[in-house]
């Protein structure tokens, strides 16, 4: 399976994409309490084309991480670095730029896309932004839809007017329009049958095989994270426990809490795990 993906070029010889260096993310406590330190000095970095998976159990800090490097959750200190400049404390113009850069996808497909907008307002909605117009937006429109392999003319539907998996496509495309270097993207399988999970995680290897870009592929489902990444960090009350290979991550877990990740899942083998998960996605494939 790690034969599908993209290679990576080795992280010592390139400039790292993104740096995140002793992170701290505190919320501030309800009533006079002490504050909530989500994430507690963590510390990781991507290398351009890279997927880095991040795994931890609901609540271990995932979606702060992800919404830090967006510059939506509040940095206590440390630091993240997009290609050697800081992402912290921008001012809104120095912010926009970086944004370009950086993108999303989350989770929930129904919530992500304005129910009011058709498909092509929602993908020219960026270009516009970045002054993007007219015959050269409608192109890259098209361009966009052909990516995510939705046909021309869902341009002109309305969200409503697509199921989960598709309309998972479209915010891949919204979050593709700038082209990016890097997409945050949190839990943007879990929303979705097993079929269709499969499906769009490998629209998301052969977007990266054709566009370079690097993704923190955020899941709660380690064999999820296991076939997309190169590299994997598990996450455990905000602090990063492990962070390896996707091999070793997942079939050799050297942390105590990353071993109970793996035996809570349905099947206690890792290998075994995997062989089945393999197998139910090739049947989906071969069914669709
Ligand atoms: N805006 C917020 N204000 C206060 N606490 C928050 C906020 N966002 C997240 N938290 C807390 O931070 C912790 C980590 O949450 P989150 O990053 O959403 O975890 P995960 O994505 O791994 O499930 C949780 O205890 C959550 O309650
Ligand atoms: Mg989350």
């Amino acid at each position: 399976m790690t034969d599908t993906l993209p290679s990576v070029e080795n992280s010592h010889t390139v400039e790292n994409l993104l740096t995140v260096e002793n992170l701290v993310v505190e919320f501030p406590g309800r009533r006079r309490r002490a504050p909530f330190r989500a994430l507690k000095g963590v510390s990781l970095d991507i290398a351009p084309g890279e997927t880095l998976g991040l795994v931890g159990e609901s609540g271990s800090g995932k979606t702060t991480l992800g919404r830090a490097i967006l510059g939506l959750a509040p940095v206590t200190s440390g630091s993240i670095t997009f290609e050697g400049r800081p992402l912290v404390g921008l001012g809104r113009a120095q912010r926009r730029a970086a944004g370009r850069d950086v993108q999303a996808v989350f989770q929930d497909p129904y919530t992500s896309l304005n129910p009011a907008m058709s498909i092509e307002d929602i993908l020219t909605e960026p270009l516009t932004v970045q002054g993007v117009a007219g015959r050269d937006a409608r192109a890259r429109v098209r361009e966009l839809l052909d990516a995510v392999g939705l046909p021309a003319d869902a341009g002109a539907r309305r969200p409503n007017e697509f199921s989960g998996g598709q309309r998972q496509r479209v915010a891949i495309a919204r979050a593709l329009a700038l082209r990016p270097r890097l997409i945050v993207c949190d839990e943007p399988v879990s929303a979705l049958d097993l079929s269709t999970q499969a499906r769009v995680l490998d629209l998301f290897i052969d977007i990266q095989r054709r566009t370079g870009v690097a993704y923190l592929f955020v899941s709660h489902d380690l064999m999820v994270v296991r076939h997309i990444s190169h590299r994997i960090a598990v996450l455990y009350r905000g602090e990063i426990v492990e962070l390896g290979s996707g091999e070793q991550v997942t079939d050799a877990p050297e942390h105590p809490y990353t071993q109970r990740l793996l035996a809570a899942s349905p099947v206690s083998d890792p290998h075994e795990q995997r062989l089945r998960r393999e197998q139910r996605w090739a049947q989906a494939a071969r069914a669709s």
